[in-house]
């Protein structure tokens, strides 16, 4: 909590550490209420620093002892100031001796030392190790460390670290302790440490080396079987970063420990990899296809942190996407690499792309908008977004693009070649791909240093006389806070142009040496425009533009309904057919939403002769495509997508015309549907592999269709669903019909659902979640449901599952015109201040795009907005959000 006014922190100001620290040695007396800790590290002066005093910082920390090589230091020697302890013009060398106090059972923010169901957990990144000790607590600042665990033997028989076991034993007392070492320097925002009652599942695992190591998933007793898929996931991500980057994994053992108080999804300290709940735990009575897939994408983010972030890792946090955008673009590369085949890969493709459009770009357009690489901020925190993570991922697999997936590699094994043990810039990461390449990248740059979504237009002209075909890219970018104007990016552009029979016409261009005509090609776009010409086009063709999704823009670019429905049905590029699919949907939205505003009457009928009803029907009926690929086709855009499409958003028609378009495909295509819920139906042992968790997403999109239908046969097959279900997927999506519908089963499966569950803490939140989006659950409901024994909003998974379902996944009730959706989103914020500001500022976001809305909805969230502002103590978490979007 704080009093003063922030402050802002600019990357042009950085200065390199005035010390350096060589080692750090630990020693920590666990116990909740009061952990002593002690703390010897060998520090060295920086020559390269202009500073001469000592600075370190510490949060929320009773300083008991400090002592400077040997001798206590008097008071005239250090000052204590708010957050820092500076020590005045010490010796080149120095060892520093602090003993400190937290307070673990206290500490609600889950940063620094917590406890969570009476175990010990560590959190350290961003800033959480000087809530531990007072430390120079910055990324560039490496150091090897030892630590010391006692504690409790009965009450703690697990004491784990970074690295490797050196020693452990007795203590007396009925107390013990472990010798940890991490041979590897490290920054201190991947210390870990962990403490408590947990059992592991553990196995051995050849290395392609053929060093063997040591392979821990830790979890509470009566977890054990939950952990095997975090186990096969662990081993598949070793094994994929041997194979795709030559990179091994560098220690004798490797633990992963699940928690279920976390702020994020999981952690990737040295060696000890910390969890959340979510992102471990799974067997087929409690966990979905998408939990299964978020665990095997979330395990190998963190493994593969262990080069991209701990090997090599950041000089300052303005440089979070070098680590984040990079681990990120190598998880999704490795869950399509698992997946194997090209229309797996697709699928894998259009998720990520839906998570960019559907969070990214709405973030990219708000007051919170911020480069890749930003250059300033209030709380670090604050920037774990989507656009350092998810669009970092974009640009880095730009380069990909760009340079073909050989020349990715050479510039990665460049990267590390240089970097190894580093703390570095996104521009060395750039250096390195231009050098290894030989290509100069400088306007590349341009991705990390400005903020919004670039537009591309396109503009062709096919001469039938000379058979060329021209294509005029445009590109702009829209101004963002701090940056009216924008340069041109250098864009690549994957284009492929197809025939009347649907066909991809080969590719020359004009005034290029090409030794084939491939079907796709990537065109660099650098200016802000330019004309590239295709020769020997023998007919006008149907241009198929950024295929793959190939650079994070919005694509202007005039199609006729009947080319939409030829490129849905023909693209060789699966991204592409599904685009033109949404692209057919977003246009019939948007024509409904302004016709529901002008109040006119929506008619089935109409629809049903239109191009996207026969568009649905020949995608939902073509046995050549996957079933996971139908799914993401047959799923209308959703309404938080089609409302960043409107220069004034109304949340209400939107909602209206989503449902109206939803059961026109229902009716018209009921039978159909039926069709393809039974042909797509699992039984048998369940396997969350991909064919299968296609086939139960398309059998599952089926069922909600059927039952928009909210008839007594849709009804009966939603509940027979929910009674015979062998698996959560099937379960929840059977219980989610039933709870959008009005069956006369609906509460009983609502409750019979909690008491079977009751116990598994995952499957109460997707409780709590599914019914915080349901469409009749408004404010009055969700109060209700916070009154419910299970919840808590001190549990950050608990809080998300209801309030952040609500406030963010319901759009329509939580805009009631009334207002009542915004005061309680004040009062959450509020109240989630006070415990835990992470949690509380993400909240805080949901109101971001509020200008956006209708005056009437404005005002009221203006003044929930001007609620929030007027807290007391308001952490600097909230306040640097609230501040932003008011302004
Ligand atoms: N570095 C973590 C990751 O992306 C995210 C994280 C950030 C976790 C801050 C906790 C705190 O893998
Ligand atoms: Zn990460």
């Amino acid at each position: 909590m704080r009093t003063d006014t922030p402050q802002t922190i600019y990357r042009k100001d950085y200065t390199p550490p005035s010390y350096w620290v060589d080692t750090v040695e630990m020693g920590f007396d666990l116990d909740p209420e009061a952990t002593h800790v002690a703390t010897r590290m060998t520090l060295r002066r920086n020559p390269d620093s202009p500073n001469r005093n000592l600075v370190l910082v510490g949060e929320s920390l009773r300083l008991e002892q400090l002592r400077m090589n040997g001798k206590d230091l008097s008071k005239r020697q250090y000052a204590l100031g708010r957050g820092t302890l500076e020590i005045f013009n010490p010796p080149d060398n120095v060892t520093l001796e602090i003993e400190t106090v937290t307070h673990p059972a206290m500490n609600t923010s889950l940063m620094g030392l917590y406890v969570s169901n009476g175990n010990f957990f560590t959190q350290c990144e961003a800033e959480g190790f000087r809530k531990i000790t007072y430390f120079p607590d910055r990324p560039d600042v490496m150091a090897k460390y030892t630590v010391m665990l006692r504690a409790d033997k009965e009450k703690y028989p697990v004491l784990l670290s970074n690295g490797n076991l050196i020693e452990q034993g007795d203590i007396g007392d009925g107390r013990h302790y472990a010798v940890w070492e991490d041979p590897f320097k490290k920054p201190s925002y991947l210390f870990a440490l962990v403490a408590g009652k947990l059992v592991c599942q553990e196995e051995t695992y050849t290395l392609k080396s053929g060093r063997e190591v040591l392979l821990q998933v830790w979890v509470e007793d009566g977890n054990l079987d939950k952990t095997q898929h975090a186990m096969d996931s662990l081993k598949n991500s070793i094994r994929w970063d041997e194979e795709r980057f030559g990179l091994e994994l560098d220690l004798d053992r490797f633990m992963i420990v699940a928690v279920s108080d976390f702020n994020m999804g999981a952690m990737e300290n040295k060696g000890l990899n910390i969890f959340n709940t979510k992102f471990v735990l799974a067997n087929p009575r409690i966990a979905t296809d998408t939990d299964y897939a978020g665990i095997e994408s979330v395990v190998g983010h963190e493994y593969f942190h262990n080069w991209t972030g701990n090997r090599v890792t950041c000089r300052d946090w303005f440089q979070l996407s070098l680590k984040e955008g990079l681990t990120v673009f190598r998880d999704q590369e490795f869950s399509a690499d698992l997946i194997g085949t090209d229309s797996g890969r697709a699928v894998k493709r259009i998720e990520d792309v839906r998570v960019l459009r559907q969070a990214q770009f709405p973030e990219d357009a708000g007051p919170m908008a911020h480069p890749v690489r930003p250059d300033s901020y209030v709380e670090i925190n604050n920037f774990y977004t989507v656009t350092i993570y998810e669009k970092g991922a974009e640009v880095v697999r730009m380069y990909q693009t760009l340079l073909g997936r050989d020349g990715f590699r050479k510039g990665m094994d460049l990267y590390f070649e240089r970097h190894d043990g580093q703390a570095v810039e996104c521009d060395d990461f750039r250096a390195a791909m231009a050098d290894a390449n030989g290509r100069d990248l400088k306007q590349f740059e341009l991705w990390y240093s400005q903020a919004g979504t670039p537009r591309l237009k396109v503009d062709t002209e096919y001469d039938a006389d000379a058979q060329t075909y021209a294509v005029t890219l445009t590109q702009s970018c829209p101004p963002t806070p701090g940056q009216a104007e924008k340069q041109p990016f250098h864009i690549p552009v994957a284009i492929g142009l197809l025939d009347a029979r649907g066909k991809d016409m080969p590719l020359r261009l004009e005034g290029e040496q090409q030794d084939e005509a491939p079907a796709t090609m990537v065109l660099e776009l650098t200016e802000a425009t330019q004309t590239f010409r295709f020769k020997q086009v023998t007919e006008r063709p149907v241009p198929s533009v950024l295929r793959g999704f190939s650079a994070p823009v919005v694509l202007d670019i005039a199609y006729t309904d009947d080319e939409l429905a030829f490129l849905m049905a023909n693209d060789s590029d699966a991204f592409n057919r599904w685009e033109a699919g949404q692209r057919l949907a977003m246009r019939r939205m948007l024509a409904l939403t302004g016709a529901v505003q002008n109040n006119q009457a929506l008619s089935d009928a109409e629809l049903e002769e239109g191009t996207l009803n026969d568009a649905f029907r020949a995608a939902l009926n073509d046995e050549a495509l996957d079933p996971a690929f139908r799914e993401l086709a047959l799923t209308l855009p959703s309404e938080t997508v089609v409302a960043e499409q409107m220069d004034v958003i109304d949340p209400h028609a939107i909602h209206a015309v989503r449902r109206f378009l939803r059961r026109s495909l229902a009716s018209s295509l009921r039978g159909d549907w039926m069709v393809a819920y039974q042909a797509n139906r699992t039984p048998g042992t369940y396997s969350p592999d991909a064919i299968a968790a296609g086939k139960r997403a398309l059998k599952n999109l089926a069922l909600s269709y059927i039952v928009e239908n909210d008839d007594a046969d849709a009804h009966h097959l939603a509940q027979t669903q929910y009674d015979n279900a062998n698996n959560m997927t099937d379960r929840i999506a059977a219980l989610t019909a039933l709870a959008n519908s009005s069956a006369p089963g609906r509460a009983d499966a609502l409750n019979s659902f909690y008491e079977e569950f009751e116990q598994e803490a995952l499957v109460v939140d997707k409780w709590f979640a599914l019914q915080a989006m349901s469409r009749t659950t408004d404010v009055a409901a969700v109060r209700a449901l916070m009154k419910h024994p299970a919840f808590t909003l001190k549990n950050p998974n608990r809080a998300r599952s209801l309030i952040f379902s609500f406030c963010n996944g319901n759009p329509s009730q939580f805009h009631a015109v009334d207002g009542s959706g915004y005061q309680f989103w004040a009062e959450q914020v509020i109240a989630l201040n006070a415990i835990n500001p992470q949690v509380a500022a993400r909240l805080a976001r949901t109101l971001d795009r509020w200008r956006k809305y209708a005056p009437a909805l404005q005002e009221k969230m203006h003044a929930a907005l001007k609620k929030v502002a007027a807290t007391k103590e308001l952490s600097k978490d909230v306040l640097e959000v609230i501040t932003k979007s008011i302004s």
